[in-house]
């Protein structure tokens, strides 16, 4: 099994890059879905071309969505400032249950958020992983970029029922928050036998013909440290379900917290509501960072006490911004 899946893996790497998106080669172990919960299956963009239903206009503007989505890098120095593609976290094209599918965010908001203790909108939610995620700034709200950011994610909650919030495979946290405790060295162990080959010795990542084939998981190119992906208990329950790729479910729940831990102990760009102290930041969202290693001592460092923000010219994108309706 292993020999096949790498057999292919490279195979597929030299001829085109058509294995990555391919559904995993090993039968994977995901978790199971609860009773009373709502399970969705996204559309796919057969079910689009083949549909008399939608507008030809409006399928344009669904297609120009998913190809901002597969490939965010063409926003590269305008809207990206890392080697990060809307796929690279939301896989399967952001329908793939346990993988944070998007749609969700389609159906539930507006709703508050306690990220940023206001309501938000969809458009506002995309703005986030924009801003965080992809270390980077958003498209402006109801500039023709949003627009078909928003209806490709519409698109995918197509059936699905408004304000369900009981829905199985969101997000990525069900291994729940209570962390086992946690070896920097173990996480090393794991990365280094089941991670690097793919991701590199560094987690720089790797890239072919100037096109990023595997992400980087720290470092300038990866998301920064206001991403959710830097809470532990989310990369443990993304890779636990997700890595590594091809053979998801196939290290145990330990392993997976060991390898988040280890990855998110890594330097990266700071995160965009930097008070321009890292103790201060941490504090102040300490509901976010309490879950992160950020503002911590790592192996004698403190992380993220610098002001590297990355290949982003600025620190703060001017969409992340509170509101009130006092
Ligand atoms: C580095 C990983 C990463 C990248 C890249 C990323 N996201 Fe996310 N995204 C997350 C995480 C983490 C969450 C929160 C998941 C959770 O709640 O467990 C999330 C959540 C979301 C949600 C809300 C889903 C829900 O269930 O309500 C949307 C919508 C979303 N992302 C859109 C995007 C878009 C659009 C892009 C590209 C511009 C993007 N993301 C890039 C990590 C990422
Ligand atoms: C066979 C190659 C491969 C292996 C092995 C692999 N990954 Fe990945 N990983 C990928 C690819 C490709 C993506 C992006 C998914 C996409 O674009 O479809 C990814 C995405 C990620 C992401 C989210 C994006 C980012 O860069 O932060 C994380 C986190 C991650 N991998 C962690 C791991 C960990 C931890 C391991 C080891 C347990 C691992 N991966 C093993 C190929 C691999």
């Amino acid at each position: 099994m292993k020999i096949r899946l790498f057999t292919s893996l490279f195979a597929g790497l030299l001829v085109s890059n058509a294995v990555l998106s391919a559904e995993p080669a090993v039968p994977v172990k995901l978790p199971d879905f609860k009773e009373g919960q709502y399970v969705h299956q996204a559309p796919t963009v057969e079910d689009l071309m083949n549909s008399d239903k939608i507008h030809p206009e409006l399928k344009k503007v669904i297609l120009r969505g998913r190809d901002m989505f597969m490939n965010t890098q063409q926003f590269r120095g305008e809207y990206v400032f890392n080697d990060m593609n809307c796929k690279s976290c939301h896989m399967g094209e952001g329908r793939r249950n346990w993988s944070a599918p998007v749609w969700p965010a389609a159906t539930t908001l507006p709703d508050f958020r306690g990220k940023n203790q206001h309501v938000n909108s969809l458009e506002e939610r995309i703005a986030g992983c924009f801003s965080f995620s992809m270390n980077g700034t958003p498209p402006a709200y109801g500039s023709d970029d949003m627009l078909a950011m928003v209806a490709y994610h519409k698109w995918l909650a197509t059936g699905a029922p408004m304000y369900e919030k009981n829905i199985g495979g969101r997000g990525f946290s069900h291994l729940g928050k209570e962390k086992p405790e946690l070896d920097y060295n173990r996480g090393k162990a794991v990365y280094t036998e089941n991670c690097a080959i793919c991701h590199g010795d560094n987690g720089q990542g790797q890239h072919k013909d100037g096109e990023v084939v595997f992400p980087p998981l720290w470092g300038d190119a990866s998301y920064n440290w206001g991403a959710g992906m830097t809470r532990v208990f989310t990369a443990a329950s993304f890779i636990k379900n997700n890595m590594p790729l091809g053979k998801p479910g196939s290290l145990t729940d330990d392993e997976a917290w060991q390898v988040a831990n280890y990855i998110n102990s890594q330097e990266r760009p700071q995160d965009p509501r930097y008070t321009g102290d890292v103790k201060e930041t941490r504090e102040k969202y300490l509901n976010f960072h309490k879950h992160t290693n950020y503002g911590t001592v790592v192996n004698g460092k403190l992380l993220g006490d610098h002001e590297n923000t990355g290949s982003k010219p600025f620190l703060k994108p001017d969409a992340l911004r509170p509101r009130t309706f006092d």
